[in-house]
């Protein structure tokens, strides 16, 4: 075996303001079996995480739910290591952001940085809610876009029409938290001067960190220019205050992955002879892997190492980045039921299918990976139980017959030496993340134990006398073969593993090169996995459904925070001025350059009108021809960008695929009045 390896590995850390879904679940699932399999090769490996603890989000809903956010972040925590625990994912060490020794590390960084002249401050002007008194971020500001004048959008861009603008400049600005309309209020904020640190990203970026994809992505924004980095908010926050100042507190993106260095600290602090700096000093001869989703790269990869150099601590040797998480091809949606709590699968299915089907979609690109509900059962049921364990279950008993001690021949040396030749490839196949092509190679391998199998078949021979000790040497390839791909699969299907050792008697070791079982006493086989049965699958579905359903009618009853606040009362006089035809959608296509906007030709029975409605993310132009729907007929057409809009079409949802336009029955007439 090669040098014995010092590896620190995290995953990033889950905010505390939600539960744990199988999207965060591709990430966890992904570190673990990395860090398994280094651990089987006889590495040192080390595995922390922690709650991602602070921030505005988490301050307001603990507030809504009337805990302090120190009883949330704890609730929280319990249940995020609940679910990880039963998935299997074995974290050396599971702290808080929230926590003594992340603030103390915080404040080191923060001082060495502003000593070395690289914070600066200047003032903000922010929307501010007079009532909560608080500053808003963007999203917690609504109103009517200044250039399109479309209501209700977002304070930092126009769904509709795409402008850019900052809150304040909204028509009827609200706070989404209270319903109070915001004033401008200036403060004085701390940044990070990160364009200081252009050159040595430039470098840093190109040193072998990072994913090629991900190092040209960031090349664009590197020559783009950097921009000063906000590190603070006010008052009220929760998280740590910036030291020497009062009412400023850490944005929580500042000390987040320090939480990363603090889970680490609180680790070594309990455990012997493991060392904070000989992991994290500037020149650690360790390895340092950071597994994180494409949405975070810049706070890793350019943040990160800028602030790490700066202030005495070595940087990342890899920040490994995965896509997200698509159910049947479209993004996790909680209508049709597959937004997917870790819990929820739990409550259905045996974790050990989701990270072998997982396992067989990674690969070490940024690439979405897709969890195919149908597929998920098939391959499942026949690679795992199919395949594996059917080399075990065939030939077991056969085995037994003999007295449960395998034979030391070497029956089929060619298909032995299959086994041999593929340790190298599979073992290099983990170490770059390319869990899907190792699945394949040993799934390749399960076919050939397989075929040999049939072709001899040792229940055949069995039946004429003399053939015994034949039918034990074919056998004990066979458990040879099993015991190969088990190893493999280890980092894998870690309880499986342990029944399959529990079975061979014998420890699965890859720490060494594979070896041949000759003469050794076996135990008796019990089976190892059961199929993936397809009507759990839809009960979790069905179950998520659910979930969802009543997670929404809670926060439209006692949510202050997902509640729109109703607009001011209208005279029944200004409602009867809306005149609302039937329309028939005669055409619908793109709008080059837009990404939100269809246009829509809508025929009036006669009357044909030009719209353009945003909702590009719910439907294709193609499935909207020929349907019938309703729009405001009397609206003065507007010049946007694309073209002059002549009417809106209705629609509800909350956004994204989830956007329904109405649509009347049939007998509704295109042009008729709808009262
Ligand atoms: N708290 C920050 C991370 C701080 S790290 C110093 C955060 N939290 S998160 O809960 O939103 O996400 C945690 C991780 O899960 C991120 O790496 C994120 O990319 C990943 N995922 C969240 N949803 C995901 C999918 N749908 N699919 C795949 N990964 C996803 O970001
Ligand atoms: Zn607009």
């Amino acid at each position: 075996m090669t040098k014995k390896r010092k590896i620190l590995v995290t995953s990033a850390l889950p905010y505390a303001n939600g539960s744990i879904h199988l999207g965060h679940m591709v990430e966890t699932i992904q570190t673990d079996i990395w860090v398994r399999y280094q651990k089987l090769r006889g590495h040192h490996c080390t595995y922390v995480c922690a709650d991602d603890a602070h921030g505005t989000a988490i301050m307001l809903r603990a507030e809504q739910l009337g805990l302090t956010p120190e009883e949330q972040i704890a609730n929280i925590s319990a249940e995020h290591q609940a679910d990880f625990a039963e998935f299997f994912i074995e974290f050396d060490n599971y702290h808080s952001t929230h926590s003594e020794e992340n603030k103390a590390l915080s404040s080191l960084i923060y001082t060495r940085l502003k000593e070395n002249g690289h914070i600066s401050v200047r003032s903000v002007t922010q929307a501010y809610d007079p009532e909560k008194n608080l500053f808003l971020a963007d999203r917690y500001v609504k109103g009517t876009c200044p250039r399109c004048k479309t209501a209700d959008q977002y304070g930092d861009n126009c769904e509709q029409c795409s402008a850019t603008y900052s809150p304040m400049e909204l028509i009827n600005p609200v706070s989404v938290i209270s319903g109070a309309t915001p004033v401008a209020k200036d403060s004085d904020h701390f940044f990070f001067t990160l364009p200081e640190f252009t050159d040595f990203l430039k470098d840093w970026t190109r040193a072998g960190h990072l994913q090629d994809e991900v190092a040209n992505k960031l090349a664009e924004w590197l020559d783009g220019g950097l921009q000063e980095w906000d590190i603070s908010r006010d008052a009220p926050y929760f998280g740590f205050e910036i030291p020497g100042e009062t009412g400023k507190y850490f944005y929580v993106w500042l000390d987040a992955p320090i939480g990363y260095m603090a889970s680490f600290k609180n680790l070594c602090d309990k455990t012997e002879g493991l060392d904070f700096d000989d992991y994290w000093g500037a020149d650690s001869p360790n390895e340092l892997y950071h597994f994180i989703g494409k949405d975070i790269i810049n706070f890793h990869a350019l943040f990160w190492p800028a602030m790490l150099s700066d202030t005495g601590f070595r940087t990342p040797t890899k920040v490994c980045v995965h896509g997200f998480l698509t159910v049947d091809g479209k993004k996790m949606s909680k209508s049709r039921g597959t937004f997917i709590n870790a819990r929820t699968y739990l409550d259905y299915l045996n974790p050990e299918y989701l990270r072998y089907y997982y396992a067989t979609k990674l690969t070490n690109t940024v690439d979405d990976l897709d969890l195919n509900l149908e597929d998920f059962v098939t391959k499942v049921n026949s690679d795992l139980v199919g395949k594996v364990v059917n080399i075990a279950s065939r030939t077991a008993k056969f085995v037994a017959k003999s007295g449960g001690v395998l034979s030391g021949t070497i029956a089929e040396p060619g298909l032995w030496q299959k086994f041999i030749d593929a340790e190298a490839t599979i073992a290099n196949l983990y170490e770059n993340r390319e869990f899907g092509k190792a699945t394949r190679e040993i799934m390749a391998l399960a076919d050939a134990a397989n075929e040999y199998i049939a072709e001899q078949a040792p229940w055949s021979l069995a039946k004429q006398e003399g053939n015994e000790q034949k039918v034990l040497d074919v056998c004990s390839l066979g458990i040879n073969c099993f015991k190969a791909l088990m190893t493999f699969l280890k980092p894998v299907l870690p309880i499986t593993a342990a029944a399959s050792e529990e079975f061979l008697n014998c420890t699965l070791d890859w720490s060494k090169p594979l070896a041949f079982l000759g003469e050794h006493q076996i135990n008796k086989f019990k089976p190892l996995m059961t199929r993936v049965e397809a009507d759990k699958v839809q009960a979790m579905v069905d179950a998520s459904k659910e979930e969802a359903k009543v997670n929404t009618s809670d926060s439209a009853s006692d949510s202050w925070l997902a509640k729109e606040p109703i607009a001011p009362e209208i005279e029944y006089g200004d409602f009867a001025k809306l005149d609302f035809r039937i329309a028939l959608i005669a055409n619908a296509e793109h709008v080059e350059g837009a990404d939100k906007l269809l246009r829509l030709t809508l025929d009036l029975g006669g009357d044909s009108r030009n719209v353009f409605a945003g909702i590009k993310s719910a439907y294709k132009p193609e499935d909207l021809i020929g349907k019938r729907t309703v729009m405001v007929a009397n609206l003065k057409p507007r010049k946007m960008k694309f073209g002059m809009s002549e009417g809106m079409v209705l629609a509800a949802g909350p956004g994204g695929k989830d956007l329904f336009i109405l649509e009347p029955h049939d007998g509704a007439e295109p042009g008729m009045r709808v009262m």
